[in-house]
């Protein structure tokens, strides 16, 4: 009997921390020590799911957050919650999972990410709710307890990323991500810090230490205060979608599709021009966005550009790839990164110096905004979560079993009809609520958080049917039919949780 069991089922093996020295990890050794324990990654996932359905809802019950001028408390604390709660929370957990597997190293420490999660879902969620209330104080406190989970999670993925045994683009474009992402953080704490009044004279306020640290506040206070509020805003709304979210979607991307779609980069030249270009034109629309600088499309060209550089090696990898039928994790992900088409042509159109600020063009950045959150940005996470839930799972339930069990493929964990249905009410949510902002239409955009909504709905079928996995594994014994039989047990895929290698065991007695 031969069994060729999955390198990635013993997943005890731990490496020495600290750099791998090159040619001391054979193949085996290094993927068998990637994967991070499913529970870590998917209660991450779970509470961001939760959090976009909370978005959703609120878009419904108060249609006015997206039909006004988004610089009012309400566009912000939903903003936040759809930024911080769904795409942050999600983007951690499955960096968690990802990053180790993707760079074939271990995740430095799971125990420091379990205290990220507590740190950071009360930090978010006291943040979304104090800036509602528009109590910038407290937005502070809640934010400084962001800033340290975010501290800790670079820090977790810093030192993941030190081990990494090959360096490659990957990992410079997860790199340069959390830089822009501990950036953000900076910007947006040193935005509500100018927004505080410091009035208190007495008491705690004039104890040794609290005298110095008013003092510093007040500082970047006066430093912040000399630039105009919009610019700065954008300036820090540009530096986390772009610099962290769409970063982050360009570089995983060049390990994903290759492990999902089963084929190759095409030239590794091109990849690494777009991921370049890509940050040049961030760091420049930052600063001209920031100085309202007529150099703004200059820079806003050159990240575009990056983006189509991007988009042709896509376009590259798609044609030469082995496996001709895409499924709808795949299809989402790729309408997401399709979307990028109008999202930057509105960005191009925005950035324009002269711009007149009427009315038209200042509903026109909200929808610029939306559809760059929820047309890119979410559509992107969903779609990659329609494949890496699954996985996860089938990881926790049935990775034991392999070899001695048949076990059912990741594809059969998911209802395809559900999925197909909710890539089509979430376009047409997508359009209605588009067209609905720039016309101010309350019940459209109504219409359009129901259509949305029903697309989380599908998406929520799908996570149960995925989940019932855990209560009823749907294992059967091997069938004994002389020897001639070849048990072909495998999830089908490249398996972002098994290291990119097929989780597949093949018993031929
Ligand atoms: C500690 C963390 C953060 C704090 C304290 C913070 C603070 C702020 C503040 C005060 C504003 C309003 C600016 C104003 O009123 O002039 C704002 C807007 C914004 N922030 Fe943050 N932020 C944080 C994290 C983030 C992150 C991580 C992202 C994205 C990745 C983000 C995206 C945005 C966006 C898109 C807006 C614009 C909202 C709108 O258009 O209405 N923020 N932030």
């Amino acid at each position: 009997m031969e069994a060729a069991l999955p390198r990635s089922v013993a997943l005890e093996e731990r490496r020495v921390p600290g750099r791998p020295k090159p040619g001391l990890t054979s193949p085996g050794t290094t993927v068998r020590a990637t994967a991070t324990s499913v529970s870590l990654p998917l209660r991450f996932m779970l509470t961001g799911l939760m959090a976009f359905v909370v978005s959703v809802g609120w878009i419904f019950i108060k249609p006015s957050i997206l039909a006004t001028y988004h610089y009012n408390q309400y566009v912000i604390a939903a903003t936040h919650l759809v930024v911080l709660g769904f795409v942050c929370t999600v983007v951690m957990g499955a960096m968690y999972q990802l990053v180790p597997v993707a760079l074939e190293t271990k995740l430095y420490s799971e125990r420091l990410a379990k205290w990220q999660f507590i740190i950071h879902v009360i930090s978010f969620t006291g943040m979304v709710w104090m800036f509602n209330v528009w109590n910038m104080k407290h937005v502070g406190h809640f934010g400084s307890g962001l800033a340290l989970g975010v501290g800790l999670f670079v820090y977790n993925m810093a030192r993941t990323l030190w081990r990494v045994p090959k360096w490659n683009l990957v990992a410079t474009a997860i790199t340069a991500a959390l830089v822009w992402f501990s950036l953000t953080i900076f910007a947006g704490l040193a935005i509500a810090t100018a927004k505080c009044a410091y009035e208190a004279t007495e008491g705690l306020a004039t104890a040794d230490g609290v005298k110095e640290m008013i003092n510093g506040l007040q500082m970047v206070a006066s430093v912040v205060s000399r630039f105009d509020a919009i610019g700065a805003m954008h300036a820090h709304a540009h530096l986390g979608v772009v610099g962290f979210f769409v970063l982050l979607i360009v570089g995983v991307s060049y390990r994903l599709v290759p492990m999902f779609m089963l084929t190759e980069l095409q030239s590794k030249r091109r990849a690494t021009i777009s991921v370049l270009l890509l940050n040049i034109g961030l760091a420049g629309s930052v600063v001209t966005i920031l100085l309202r600088s007529d150099w703004k499309p200059v820079f806003a060209t050159v990240a575009v550009a990056g983006l189509a550089v991007f988009g042709w090696e896509l376009r590259a990898m798609l044609r030469a790839r082995k496996r001709p039928v895409l499924d709808w994790g795949l299809k989402s992900f790729l309408v997401a990164v399709g979307m990028l088409i109008p999202v930057c042509a509105l960005a191009l159109v925005l950035s324009w110096p002269r711009l007149p600020m009427n009315q038209f063009f200042s509903l026109l950045e909200n929808v610029y905004g939306f559809l760059g959150l929820f047309g890119v940005v979410a559509l992107a996470i969903l779609g990659m979560l329609h494949k890496i839930l699954p996985f996860l799972v089938w990881f926790g339930v049935y990775s034991p079993h392999v070899g001695r069990a048949q076990l059912p493929l990741t594809t059969q964990m998911v209802s395809e009809r559900a999925q197909r249905i909710g890539l089509i009410t979430y376009l047409v949510g997508l359009a209605i609520i588009s067209i609905a902002i720039l016309r101010e239409n309350e019940l459209g955009l109504r219409i359009g958080a129901v259509a949305l909504f029903t697309s989380l709905l599908c998406f929520g079928w799908n996570v149960v049917q995925v989940f019932s996995h855990f209560r009823r594994p749907q294992i059967k014994p091997l069938s004994t039919d002389g020897g001639k039989a070849r048990h072909s047990v495998r999830t089908d895929e490249e398996s972002p949780v098994s290291g990119g290698q097929r989780t597949a065991c093949s018993t031929t007695k």
